[in-house]
């Protein structure tokens, strides 16, 4: 085998790489040193910003394959025919942490996968939890500062966590879901995921759909009590990390089912509670699972960093037959991801292997030129205005989905009003399905939270929710708290 040259960046020999150069024995080092100072400078690159939320994650590639015909409900050609795969990159993560955190916590799970598909990368960005905390993107920042440190302390304080949901009362239902037996995942393969928001299917009629999206894990629900990630995450930080490298480099792949809750359009307005509402279920008894078919991730990336941290997901990346539905938390995220990834990695983050389209040769066709670090600037005798011509590309005249009926005048409205809108129903029936160690798992985990809260006022509107969703589980966690805050 040939020995390998170790180079400079620019692929000149490197003569030493354990002396720096010096002005004789002993002397103080060169200027011209040109690989010392280059190493140097290098080094002081290696960090880019992180994600601000879902900072912490692992990635795999693997595929999706369709086993059921959707086609009645989408015309997305990544699924219209039994059998056909498209390639998958799927980013796990944990929320609240910084990169340097432990797997181990009680934290929802992001699910973000990208299908390569033919008609370019459709992205499902959603998290382990079918629901989420607040159900309007203006809120999002002021959230997610509650949960991460405090600006003085450095710390993460139950006081802001507790504060922030004690004016959210839509919060109710996804802080049931956190902190009862689901809120810690064993690891990424032993959970589900969920697109959480209502997404809208248009199929080759141009008829409208809303769905939602669940993926179910084929290798069955794991949790972990409170106990036992506190030990994992002290030991073994990266334990979903190695659980998931290691399962891929054994051949012992990871899957998923997906399955869709489907509502024509035309129901969603009179359904009885908002069905844009990113803070509820919708029950299966009126909305049945149909099987879509199932992912598997079968390759580890060669490169974390390239790969899983320049990896760039965002909820706007749509395909034909799929779009939004009017969801404002999904509308808000339709802005804050691709921004992100503008910041995060650069306006040309498209052209990384990780995130560039697969679905035509050279990646992305159109006149988007230049910026930073730019490689992708179309070939020697393409124009870069539209329209041309020289036989360059145009656009279909083919809406990518069914358009929106719409009334009413702008403003800051609130959701519109359905019979059944409560922040607390859905919160007390999950509460409900729990046998009875789950519900006192779930009170031991809330009051050991609530109960370092400093202020009783925030104490009392936070077990107020509880009361709400259910007199029982209100009347169990305000013993819970009383009883240790007397201690
Ligand atoms: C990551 C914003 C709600 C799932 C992110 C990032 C931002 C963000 C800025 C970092 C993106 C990056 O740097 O690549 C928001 C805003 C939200 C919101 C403004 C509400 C208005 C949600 C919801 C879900 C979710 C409801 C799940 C249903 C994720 C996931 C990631 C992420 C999975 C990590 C993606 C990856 O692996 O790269 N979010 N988010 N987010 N968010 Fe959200």
């Amino acid at each position: 085998m040939t020995q390998r040259v170790l180079t400079t960046e620019s692929g000149a020999p490197v003569a030493d790489n354990q002396n720096s150069a010096t002005a004789g024995v002993g002397g103080p080092l060169l200027l011209q040193d040109q690989h010392l100072l280059e190493k140097l400078a290098r080094f002081n690159r290696e960090r880019i910003p992180e994600r601000v939320v879902h900072a912490r994650g692992s990635g795999a590639y693997g595929y999706f394959e369709v086993t059921d015909d959707v086609t009645g409900f989408t015309r997305a050609a990544f699924l219209d025919t039994v059998g056909k795969r498209t390639e998958v990159f799927l980013r796990f993560s944990t929320v609240a942490d910084s990169l340097g955190g432990a797997d181990a916590v009680r934290d929802p799970r992001g699910f973000a996968v990208k299908f390569y598909t033919e008609e370019g990368n459709y992205d499902l960005v959603g998290n382990n939890t079918p629901v989420f905390f607040v159900k309007d993107p203006v809120k999002f920042p002021d959230f997610i500062h509650s949960q991460k440190r405090d600006p003085f302390t450095g710390r993460q304080e139950p006081d802001n966590v507790w504060d922030f949901w004690a004016h959210a009362p839509e919060a109710t239902h996804q802080i049931t879901w956190l902190m009862g037996d689901r809120g810690i995942p064993a690891s990424y393969r032993h959970m589900n995921g969920y697109g959480s928001h209502t997404y809208q299917w248009t199929n080759a009629e141009g008829e409208a759909f809303f769905v939602k999206y669940h993926f179910k894990t084929n290798q069955g629900i794991r949790c972990m009590s409170s106990e036992q990630a506190a030990e994992v995450a002290g030991s073994e930080p990266d334990s979903h990390q190695t659980d998931l490298l290691q399962a891929i480099e054994r051949g012992v792949n990871p899957s998923w089912t997906l399955y869709v809750q489907i509502m024509p359009a035309a129901e969603a307005a009179d359904y009885r509670f908002n069905p844009f509402d990113l803070t509820k279920v919708w029950p299966h008894a009126d909305h049945p699972l149909q099987r879509v078919g199932r992912l598997v991730l079968d390759r580890n990336p060669d490169n974390v960093f390239a790969e899983v941290e320049q990896a760039a997901f965002s909820p706007n990346n749509f395909v034909p037959g799929i779009g939004p539905s009017p969801d404002k938390m999904l509308q808000g995220r339709l802005f804050a991801y691709a921004d992100a990834h503008r910041y995060r990695l650069g306006v040309n983050h498209t052209q990384l292997a990780v995130n560039a389209p697969k679905a035509v040769p050279g990646g992305a066709d159109n006149h988007g030129r230049d910026g930073l670090m730019a490689t992708r600037n179309g070939s020697r005798h393409d124009k870069n205005y539209e329209p041309n011509s020289y036989a360059g590309p145009v656009q279909t005249d083919a809406a990518l989905s069914a358009p929106l009926a719409l009334y009413g005048h702008t403003g800051t409205h609130p959701a519109p009003p359905h019979t059944k809108d409560d922040d607390f129903h859905q919160a007390g029936e999950l509460y409900r399905l729990m046998s009875d160690e789950e519900k006192s798992r779930l009170v031991a985990n809330i009051a050991g939270g609530l109960a370092q809260v400093s202020r009783d006022d925030v104490v009392d509107r936070n077990l107020a929710h509880f009361h709400a969703a259910d007199p029982d589980y209100g009347k169990r966690v305000e013993e819970a708290v009383r009883a240790l805050r007397e201690d």
